[in-house]
């Protein structure tokens, strides 16, 4: 099952989120973003959440802010099945491209972009800290599928 995220749903978010960054985004952020109705987060659940994506649109932009999955079920294409959903939907609301940053060295998260279609656009040196490291700038227009 595909559903718009909830406040309800975020310690459940932090839970992946800090298992899968070494900076996680804090929950009072998060609950602040729900507010806002340009935010956007989408969890794949079954018992409980799996996946999830969230981005912020900008016009007709829609800014990649988070994506994980919960480590146990990983590999098993839930990030990818999501997405497909996330960007349908996208659509509907008036998204015409997506655009995100991800560490370069990060290879799982760049094949799951290039897997979707996403295209490398850019790169920016030395952007994370905590490790250091280059980020690699991504884009994939869904204007005209
Ligand atoms: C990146 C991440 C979200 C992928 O989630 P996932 O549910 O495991 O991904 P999926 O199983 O849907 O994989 C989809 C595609 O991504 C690629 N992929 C995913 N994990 C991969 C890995 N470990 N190695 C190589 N490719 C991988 C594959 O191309 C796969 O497509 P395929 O199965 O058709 O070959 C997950 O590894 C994660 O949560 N990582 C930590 C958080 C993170 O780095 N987020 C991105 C920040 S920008």
């Amino acid at each position: 099952m595909i559903k718009r995220c909830t406040k309800d749903d975020i310690d459940k978010i932090y839970s992946i989120e800090e298992k899968s960054f070494a900076d996680p985004m804090k929950t009072e952020t998060m609950l602040k973003d729900l507010d806002r109705d340009s935010y956007f987060c989408y969890a794949l659940s079954e018992e409980d959440i799996i996946s999830f994506i969230s981005f912020e649109k900008v016009f007709d932009e829609g800014q990649i802010i988070s994506v994980a999955t919960d480590p146990r079920y990983r590999g098993k294409g839930f990030a990818k099945k999501l997405f497909h959903e996330v960007i349908k939907s996208a659509k509907e609301n008036g998204i015409t491209f997506f655009t995100l940053e991800v560490r370069s060295n990060n290879t799982s998260a760049i094949a799951l972009y290039k897997s979707l279609g996403f295209k490398e656009v850019g790169l920016r040196k030395n952007y994370y800290q905590n490790p250091v490291c280059d980020a690699l700038l991504m884009d994939l227009q869904i204007g005209d599928e």
